[in-house]
């Protein structure tokens, strides 16, 4: 059964590890994290992109087959659904299609408009169970080609943010989506300790995992970070294993053209970044 993000979260804040959110593009995605997950006993979030969720036919769709997943494969870990960067309504759409987890990406709009919106969700979300995530300070990324640097979030603002009832809270700290461009100046400490001074015992958030250097990873977690968001990571290594499958001309041999057989190395690259993370992060035997 999925299970909000609360108490995964709270047990990693107070133990000073972080659970890692892998966002899901497909089947094999689903499994292959749920499989290394169930594996290494590690509690896991399935983050889900309102374009993912678009792409795999809807949230519904993706609600039964997480479900069905979790029961077929019988996995007894703890596992959150999670709506990734969700907008107002996506945020509805996905409480009514069974998501355990919610983000609700307010960080666009000033900050009366994100408390406002933030709250309504607060509401909603504590009467069915479920967990709420909040961001302040936009996250960077690229876009059209162009690398946006990543805001730091006012910790002031967070704090406001937090007070809410918010389950967890994603502060820019000058991490973006995707790769880091090579003159990428870090994440700024300063920022997550100070945000964390406001915020107390609330878990923090660190999206943009991929790229981000252990040692970083390692003191975001000391200064009170929780969750760990990773996507591009798995997509890279799964183009990587299935680039190298089609250069050998695997897909030629025999069966090989078999997407059971195609998708496979692909698949089993996801699950060796993600057993990665879980190390990193510390999640390994917290379930
Ligand atoms: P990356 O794609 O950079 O790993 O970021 C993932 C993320 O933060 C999803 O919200």
């Amino acid at each position: 059964m999925l299970v909000s993000a609360k108490e995964m979260l709270t047990k990693a804040k107070a133990g000073k590890y972080a659970v890692g959110q892998f966002n899901i593009n497909n089947l094999e995605w689903t499994k292959a994290i749920l499989q290394t997950a169930q594996e290494l006993q590690s509690p896991v979030i399935l983050g889900v992109s309102e374009g993912a969720g678009k792409y795999m036919c809807g949230y519904k769709t993706v609600v039964g087959m997480v479900n069905g997943m979790l029961e077929e494969l019988n996995i007894t870990v703890p596992v959150a659904l999670h709506l990734d960067h969700g907008s107002f309504e996506g945020a509805k759409a996905c409480i009514n299609a069974g998501f355990s987890s919610i983000m609700f990406d307010g960080s666009h709009y000033p900050i009366d408009e994100n408390i406002a919106k933030t709250t309504e969700l607060v509401n909603a979300c504590n009467v069915l169970g479920l967990s709420l995530e909040a961001e302040v300070g936009s996250i960077g990324g690229e876009e059209d080609g162009v690398v946006g640097a990543g805001e730091c979030a006012d910790p002031d603002e967070c704090k406001a943010i937090a007070d809410l009832g918010v389950t967890m809270l994603a502060a820019g700290i000058g991490n973006i989506h995707g790769k880091y461009p090579d003159n990428w100046a870090g994440l700024s400490f300063e920022t997550l300790d100070a945000v964390q001074a406001k915020t107390g015992d609330m878990p923090l958030v660190l999206h943009g995992g991929t790229g981000i250097p252990a040692d970083m990873i390692k003191k975001a977690i000391s200064l009170g970070v929780a969750k760990i968001n990773v996507n591009t990571e798995c997509q890279l290594a799964f183009q990587e294993a299935t680039r190298k499958y089609i250069e050998e001309g695997k897909d030629q041999q025999g069966k090989g053209f078999d997407p059971r057989k195609l998708l496979a190395p692909g698949a089993e690259a996801i699950k060796a970044t993600v057993k990665e993370k879980m190390e990193l992060f510390g999640s390994v035997g917290k379930a």
